[in-house]
């Protein structure tokens, strides 16, 4: 199922985020503008709004007064980006040159600064202190983060742990945050807040496992930048961390681009090759498909309404979602 064909019932509404979304970054400067607009319209998906907006609607749904929040999410999810891709040295995003590659490291950095400035100003619409507080935890979360990140990379002898604690940070929180303040910006009983923010969390890590096979699996055209990027990247993801402790051959292989960032094409290419055939790939979608049951199950003891169906319906996309 495609993902505009689970919400397709708030079609407009997200058309109408967007549209406001591309009015406030339409900014006083013109490089910051131009930058800005150029990640936007690459596209993407806007799952985040479509969590806040289906969350919304276990409350008293009004979309002038959410949008407001799923606008400010949607620009966080752009500024985060606009800096993962100087972290992670990526010339492509959604099929387009990045803000880093297109001018460079310097413009990242204001454009992402920008965004994320943007998407503070546009929650001061809530006089409610508890979503600024949750808003910007969620912000200093994916700072350590995508830190933790840097840290990280190239750093083989990596334990689970500190995989999930990355993606937690950088992923999850995000998206739990989106089902949350969705409920919270529409009134909802705080019991129903409370399951969708862990519904959110549980999606939003099974979300980032699977950006993380179809790294490996998904070909260019499907993920608008080079497959294995991540690896390359020195980004230690969890298909590879399986193929090193499961494969007498990889790990010294994956050791190699690591240490001493080889990153010659053919070599690379085999040792993609090799992950996939590894059962990694099995592992990882089965990491995932845990994190589904457990998003699935905190639906549970939310009332059967349609957009209870959807959250469901997205769940299952992200289990076999291509790109
Ligand atoms: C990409 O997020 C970064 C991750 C958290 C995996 P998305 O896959 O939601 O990116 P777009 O917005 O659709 O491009
Ligand atoms: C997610 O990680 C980045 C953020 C949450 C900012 P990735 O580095 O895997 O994202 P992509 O693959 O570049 O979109
Ligand atoms: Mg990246
Ligand atoms: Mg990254
Ligand atoms: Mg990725």
């Amino acid at each position: 199922m495609k993902l505009t064909d689970i919400y397709w019932h708030l079609k407009s509404d997200i058309g109408k985020i967007e549209k406001e979304i591309e009015q406030n970054i339409d900014a006083e400067h013109p490089v910051l503008q131009e930058a800005s607009s150029h990640l936007l319209k690459a596209g993407g998906k806007r799952i985040r709004p479509v969590f806040v907006l289906l969350s919304g609607q276990f409350g008293e749904y009004n979309i002038e007064r959410i949008k407001h929040i799923a606008i400010s999410l949607e620009m966080i999810h752009m500024g985060s980006l606009v800096h993962d891709d100087v972290i992670d040295d990526a010339e492509l995003r959604r099929g387009k040159k990045t803000v880093k590659s297109k001018w460079d490291n310097r413009v990242a950095m204001y454009t992402g600064d920008y965004i994320f400035a943007k998407a503070v100003e546009i929650a001061t619409y809530y006089n409610n202190p508890e979503i600024h507080r949750i808003l910007s935890h969620a912000m200093v979360e994916m700072c350590i983060g995508e830190v933790e990140q840097i840290k990280d990379q190239y750093q083989w002898n990596q334990t689970l742990r500190m995989y999930f604690r990355r993606i937690k940070r950088k992923t999850a929180l995000l998206i739990a945050i989106s089902c949350q303040l969705g409920a919270l910006a529409a009134g909802a009983p705080k019991a129903y807040e409370k399951q969708l923010a862990r519904y959110g969390y549980n999606v939003g890590m099974a979300f980032q496992i699977t950006d993380d096979i179809l790294d490996f699996v998904g070909t260019e055209k499907e993920l608008g930048k080079p497959a294995g990027s991540d690896l390359i990247q020195g980004n230690v993801t969890l298909p590879a961390l399986y193929a090193m402790w499961h494969d007498p051959v990889l790990k010294p292989r994956i050791i190699h681009h690591l240490d001493e960032n080889v990153i010659e094409k053919e070599e690379m290419n085999k040792t993609i090759e090799l992950i996939k055939q590894s059962g990694a790939i099995q592992y990882s979608k089965d990491m995932a498909d845990r994190y589904l049951s457990k998003a699935r199950m905190a639906l549970e003891e939310l009332p059967d309404i349609r957009p209870k169906k959807a959250l469901h319906q997205i769940a299952d996309y992200i289990g076999d979602r291509k790109f």
